[in-house]
């Protein structure tokens, strides 16, 4: 039995493979459960025995209820959610399809992604930043001002940071940008599991590898219907007449078991209660950043509502080092993130620690100790 860990989340954990030490690394890929691993490895079983369609078609009320339930989860209809293959893979089909004329203005907060950066260079778009607080926090009075000036043809927002703990307070945002008629697409790669995603926004998207827990090579895109007639979309010859535009931005061919098994993640999250996760992800968070307050050459970055912490060398270590030391010595599996990562928020490489729900206060003490003597 884990120390102080409440029944519920020691279940959470019982319910997956017993880590090979610590495991804080959520933010990088969450832990499958035996049930989501089952769900996959029996859906690649059934394709074996009786051909790869035949076992898509009879996982179809499955799939059809995963759409809807991703559907309620980004807050979308049923007939705007797309599966792709990953986050990326997902904003790549929507700077495909939407139509955005070269050198079109996206705002995007200091803290964004670089590889979303570099999506949004390729396609030809100018990027401008948002005004925030001095934490990092979009302001929604300064986004209102800024959109009654200038008209970016969208606003695109890390709803959770991928390298330090901050949330974006998207549905203010997405008030604003509503009452100005500008689309607001959220990254929600971090954020589905771990936040409500579920807002006013025109797009959401994300995967399900990380704070769902779900498989590897499945994402997933919630378009807003008011879109659906301006995107440019193009059927596959052999498609339905009637498929939708959302469906017609998903590949031909797919990891299907990935995503009989998210239907699996998703159950195993609902059954718990979403509501009762983003607390608790809140909560560890907190108990992260306090255990590890005060260690003489780290320095513990602001946050606020999330699970992911981040830690400043203050003594000039090599923080890949640290975090090589960490898993060879230690067992415990971090993140370094260099500032390429989010080139217009990070001066310096951090510490990234991304503890699930199963976090307990054992484990926080192991990492402190760890950090300590490493310095
Ligand atoms: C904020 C953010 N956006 C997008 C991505 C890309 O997700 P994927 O690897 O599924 O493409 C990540 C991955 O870490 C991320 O943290």
């Amino acid at each position: 039995v884990a120390d102080d860990l409440p029944r519920l989340w020691q279940h959470w954990r019982e319910q997956r493979p017993p880590t090979r030490g610590i495991h804080v690394d959520s933010a990088a890929a969450g832990r499958s459960s035996f049930a989501t691993i089952q769900a996959v490895t029996d859906h690649l079983h059934l394709e074996a025995e009786v051909g790869a369609y035949i076992a898509q078609a009879s996982a179809d009320a499955v799939l059809t209820a995963l759409r809807g339930d991703v559907a309620n989860l980004l807050g979308v209809e049923t007939d705007g959610v797309a599966f792709v293959e990953s986050a990326s893979a997902a904003l790549q089909a929507l700077l495909g399809a939407w139509p955005l004329p070269d050198h079109a203005q996206v705002a995007v907060a200091p803290s964004e992604w670089a590889p979303n950066l570099a999506a949004f260079a390729a396609r030809g778009l100018d990027v401008v930043e948002l005004p925030t607080d001095g934490a990092g926090v979009v302001d929604p009075d300064g986004l209102g001002r800024l959109l009654a000036i200038s008209r970016p043809a969208l606003v695109h927002i890390c709803q959770v940071a991928a390298h330090r703990g901050l949330v974006q307070p998207v549905a203010d945002l997405a008030r604003v940008c509503r009452a100005a008629d500008v689309p607001l697409w959220v990254d929600a790669a971090q954020a589905l599991g771990h936040v409500d995603v579920a807002t006013d926004a025109d797009v959401v998207y994300a995967t399900s590898r990380k704070w769902l827990c779900g498989p590897r090579g499945v994402g997933m895109l919630g378009i807003a219907s008011q879109w659906w007639p301006s995107l440019r979309v193009r059927h596959h010859v052999l498609a339905p007449i009637d498929e939708g535009v959302a469906r017609a931005l998903e590949s031909d061919d797919a990891h299907i078991a990935g995503r009989v098994a998210l239907a699996t993640s998703i159950r195993q999250l609902r059954d718990i209660g979403a509501s009762t996760v983003w607390q608790r992800l809140d909560e560890v968070g907190r108990l992260t950043r306090a255990a590890l307050l005060d260690l003489p050459s780290w320095s513990v970055l602001d946050a606020n509502g999330t699970a992911i912490t981040a830690l400043r060398p203050t003594r000039g270590q090599d923080v890949a080092i640290v975090r090589a030391r960490l898993l060879d010595e230690y067992g415990i599996l971090a993140t370094a993130s260099t500032p390429a990562r989010a080139p217009r928020d990070m001066t310096e490489p951090l510490l990234r620690l991304s503890p699930h729900v199963d976090c307990s206060s054992d484990q926080l003490g192991m990492i402190r100790t760890a950090l300590h003597a490493i310095g």
